[in-house]
């Protein structure tokens, strides 16, 4: 498939980079059986592919800005491009061993997310769009999946954990949804559940909260797939509010309602 030069920098920049977080999960495994674990060896994996990723990207498009998960943002002279970027997404399945876990990469030019990069190393599948050029599973174009009834859907999430996220207020969503579907999957990376959305894997999804480099890249994907996205109140401040809902248009609409719903019982 013939890539523009621009999804050739991205594509490059994730290959190298999931090169070396391949290589790292075969040590992560390793460790698990070792009384310390794998914790500080994840971390250097982490920053391993930023760095990579970092140094590839400034390389091929100097001046352009960076809005990294280690290093935050970085302004570039360019001022009208930004990198948004997690180099490992889904980090606690990569640190026990999990191969359900990606790098991903979008552009953003003068606040528009225009290209998309994602890459899950161990299972070889990138994942890949560019604004008005369609999406892309390896060199198959990608559509969202056209169930209309919610009652047929498998919908994608993402539940607070220790620490993290409003528990109670989560359980009602959850409630509401399970209800009304035919199940509910947790994968672990916001990244892949977009991409999974944008091939039509899972029906929809939704979480909060997510940071801009948890959901750039595939809310691009999921655009460019035919798929329909919001925040919670149906606008589009996804990353002011760190909340996404996304589907097909049915079935991103019948979500949003679903997920306003108080419980009934
Ligand atoms: C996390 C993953 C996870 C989501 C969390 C994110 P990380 O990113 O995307 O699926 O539920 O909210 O923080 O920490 O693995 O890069
Ligand atoms: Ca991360
Ligand atoms: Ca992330």
């Amino acid at each position: 498939m013939a890539r523009s030069a621009l999804l050739n920098v991205m594509v490059q920049a994730a290959t190298k980079a999931g090169r070396s977080l391949a290589r790292d999960l075969g040590e992560v495994q390793n460790l698990q059986v070792s009384l310390k674990g794998p914790g500080d060896y994840v971390t250097q994996a982490d920053r391993k592919a930023e760095d990579i990723i970092f140094t590839e990207l400034s390389r091929a498009r100097p001046g352009y800005g960076f809005l990294m998960e280690e290093r935050g943002e970085v302004a570039g002279e360019d001022g009208q491009h930004r990198w948004i970027v997690d180099p490992l997404d889904g980090t606690t399945n990569f640190l026990h061993g999990l191969p359900i876990f990606a790098i991903s990469i979008a552009l953003e030019r003068q606040g528009q997310i225009v290209a998309a990069v994602v890459l899950n190393p161990a299972m070889d599948e990138l994942y890949t769009a560019e604004r008005g050029g369609g999406a892309f599973l390896n060199d198959r174009r990608m559509r969202v999946a056209a169930r209309t009834k919610l009652s047929d859907c498998v919908i994608g999430t993402g539940t607070p954990h220790l620490g993290r996220g409003h528990h109670g207020h989560y359980l009602v969503e959850m409630r509401n949804v399970m209800g009304e579907t035919a199940g509910i999957r947790r994968l672990g990376s916001a990244a892949l559940d977009l991409c999974y959305v944008a091939c039509g894997r899972m029906d929809g999804f939704w979480e909060e909260p997510l940071a801009p480099w948890d959901m750039a890249a595939g809310m691009l994907l999921i655009r460019e797939a035919g798929g329909f996205l919001s925040d919670k109140s149906g606008g589009q401040d996804m990353f002011g509010t760190g909340q996404i809902v996304a589907g097909n248009e049915t079935i991103h609409r019948a979500l949003l309602k679903t997920l306003k719903k108080p419980i009934s019982e």
